[in-house]
């Protein structure tokens, strides 16, 4: 690994394999961001990594100042939508070191879209060197006030100039990190979608690719002009069953028992919803992952056997919902506020864990 004082503007090594050129920013923007006030995705840190791939390997592996690409307007990527990514965060400690929450997983999971996809896969030392570089050149953009990460953003778009449909030959794989603070401000209105899909079986509702989330926009509009925050999708085949919502996975407390659906092919297997699943357990809190009805959800309310709705993402962390609309009705969920709440624990548990305050039992922070 390198000393941070080694990232000079010159050619250097991060692995045996792996050679990245850095080109630093004339000057740094941090002055410009308010840092305790950290809208998502907003603001930008002062650089990114890029890599290519050209002739079947991975190349031209760069960190240099975040900036504007020139693309070709027949970049196939546009046209037909390889495009995936991953969404990934970064803390730093009470040593002031900076570490990853899972990184491996984020490799990962993006391999697993990138087939899905018919792209070209990562190399673990590009995925993990390029992370690793970028983030001991912006070290100093990873916030330490409260409820504050710095949210990291790997993707990859297929780089062909052509019409033609059919899997690109070439590829940019980039990764560039903004510090963000709290994604929700309140708790969110989630409404039940009835009518449009996310996604279906044997589609690619679990990968995550650009697709996915324009397919979204239009449904996720309605419910937002009807009064909702976000949507919580339904299955495709009778919208009887929950599988996520917009940015999160989706995780109830039912009879005390952390209940969400079981992933599958039309469902994002969640890093965040994977944790919290492995906590709950090593706590001792029974969980079932398996189909979870609408009418459940609704009956639980109804009679107090639920007492808790949230959801689980990397953006989101742990975000308890408000309420949750259904076929017209708003059913108003449990303030979940109180230290004893299983959301707020979790919540906290993985803030410690992140920040270096508790030990890191299951071994998940990367430091860089
Ligand atoms: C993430 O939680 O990283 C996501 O991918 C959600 C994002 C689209 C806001």
């Amino acid at each position: 690994m390198l000393p941070f004082n080694s990232l000079t503007n010159t050619l250097i090594m991060t692995t045996d394999v792996l050679q990245i050129e850095l080109r630093r920013a004339d000057r740094s923007r941090i002055q410009e961001v308010d840092f305790n006030n950290l809208p998502f995705g907003k603001h930008f840190s002062d650089h990114m990594f890029v890599a290519d791939f050209i002739d079947g390997e991975w190349t031209n592996q760069m960190v240099v100042p975040f900036d504007n690409f020139s693309l070709s307007p027949s970049l196939t990527s546009l046209h037909y939508g390889q495009s995936i990514f991953e969404g990934m965060k970064a803390y730093k400690n009470e040593a002031g070191e900076v570490q990853m929450f899972r990184p491996m997983a984020n490799f990962e999971r993006i391999n697993e879209s990138a087939r899905r996809m018919c792209m070209a896969t990562l190399p673990e030392e590009v995925f993990m060197g390029g992370l690793e570089t970028l983030l001991r050149v912006d070290a100093d953009w990873v916030p330490t006030q409260p409820d504050s990460s710095l949210y990291i953003r790997p993707y990859m778009f297929a780089l062909d100039a052509s019409l033609g449909v059919a899997p690109a030959k070439t590829y940019r794989f980039c990764i560039f990190t903004c510090p963000v603070g709290t994604y929700y401000a309140k708790p969110p209105k989630l409404k039940v979608e009835t009518e449009y899909i996310r996604s279906a079986p044997g589609g690619v509702g679990y990968a995550k690719c650009a697709g996915n989330y324009a397919a979204s926009m239009y449904p996720t509009m309605l419910a937002q002009q009807a009064g909702y925050d976000q949507l919580i999708w339904t299955d495709a085949r009778e919208h009887k069953y929950i599988e996520e919502s917009g940015t999160m996975n989706i995780m109830f407390v039912i009879d005390g028992k952390l209940v969400t659906p079981a992933t599958s092919d039309t469902i994002l297997r969640g890093i965040t919803r994977d944790s919290i699943l492995k906590v709950a357990r090593s706590w001792g809190m029974p969980v079932e992952e398996r189909l979870v009805s609408v009418e459940e959800v609704i009956n639980g309310i109804e009679t107090g056997r639920l007492t808790e709705a949230f959801g689980a993402g990397t953006a989101v962390v742990v975000s308890p919902y408000a309420l949750i609309g259904y076929n017209g009705h708003d059913y108003m969920l449990p303030e979940n506020t109180t230290d004893d709440s299983f959301a707020i624990r979790i919540k906290n548990y993985l803030t410690d864990v992140r920040t270096g305050k508790i030990a890191d039992e299951f071994g998940w922070m990367h430091t860089v």
